[in-house]
């Protein structure tokens, strides 16, 4: 990342990166496969059959790839018979598809899954990826990718602080989800978080995806999705984000629910009707559904 536009806008909490990493004690890393394979895809003097080398080599991330290139989710407009070769896989799904499923991959294998608050942070970073990438869809911009990692990766921070305060982390998730109302009048997650934990996921999360080099768009997003103002004029991402994430309390996928949300805000966002936005809900409730189908539990495990 840039150390001038990080550091520009890495002021948004009293901590230092030192601070915060001092604060959550040993944030969990990605494997050295992982690691490697985001490596190779990143780089564009990595070939095919490198980048297939890597995958064989781990059992999870074989079962992925190939589920991912055989499943109806990516392999619309092409017509060729199911494959079991890496290398063809890897060619089926794109570098930038392949960057998004690993990430989900490695997300997902930090999410306990056996606790219900973990398992509904796990369906909200899904939901908020798919609806993230339609949101940009309908603005016309060309990075759907850009913003499914966004979406992602938005509250990993609340998972890191799952692993480092279980309880106060659990009673917070599990108050909001027992509490969620249409009104406003409920504590946002980031009071909660700062009031009962001293720091909020957002702070937290930022820091975690700079040491982890996810990419600037990432960070920023997860620094400011709950204020996107703050951001305004130097980074499209948080406000992207707080629509996406609107949207999913909308749907329901999370520990926030609002289904009856007044949609106006969104409706202005998006210059579309509220009318439109609920049948796009309809069609996007699939997407998700089937994506997260695609991440089912013998996937990435
Ligand atoms: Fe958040
Ligand atoms: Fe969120």
């Amino acid at each position: 990342m840039p150390r001038g536009l990080w550091t520009a806008m890495a002021r948004f909490g009293e901590y230092s990166t030192e601070d915060v990493l001092k604060m959550v004690g040993d944030i969990p890393t990605f494997s050295t496969a992982v690691s490697h394979l985001l490596k190779q895809l990143r780089d564009p003097d990595s070939g095919l059959e490198e980048i297939a080398a890597t995958i064989s080599g781990d059992p999870g991330l074989c079962a992925l790839v190939l589920r991912m290139a055989n499943s109806p989710l990516y392999r619309q407009g092409y017509s060729a018979p199911a494959t079991l070769s890496i290398p063809r896989a890897v060619h089926l799904l794109g570098r930038k598809t392949m960057e998004s499923a690993v990430l989900s991959y490695a997300l997902k294998s930090m999410v306990h899954t056996s606790s219900l608050a973990e398992k509904l942070l796990w369906e909200h970073a899904v939901a908020c990826a798919v609806v993230a990438s339609e949101v940009v869809r309908i603005m016309g911009s060309k990075n759907l990718d850009t913003a499914y990692v966004c979406g992602l990766l938005h509250d990993v921070g609340k998972t890191i602080l799952c692993r480092r305060f279980p309880d106060a982390m659990h009673s917070i998730l599990e108050d909001q989800y027992n509490e969620s109302s249409e009104e406003d009048s409920w504590p946002s997650s980031v009071s909660l978080e700062k009031e009962r934990l001293g720091i909020d996921h957002c702070h937290v999360g930022a820091v975690c995806l700079n040491v982890w080099q996810c990419g600037e768009e990432a960070a920023i997003a997860c620094a400011y999705h709950h204020r996107p103002k703050d951001a305004a004029g130097r980074s499209v991402w948080p406000a992207v984000i707080r629509v996406a994430d609107i949207l999913c309390h909308k749907l329901e996928y999370g520990p926030i629910r609002r289904p009856a949300m007044d949609l106006k805000p969104v409706e202005k966002a998006l210059r579309i009707e509220t009318s439109e936005i609920t049948a796009l809900l309809a069609a996007w409730r699939k997407k998700i559904q089937e994506t997260l189908r695609a991440f089912s539990e013998n996937t990435a495990g």
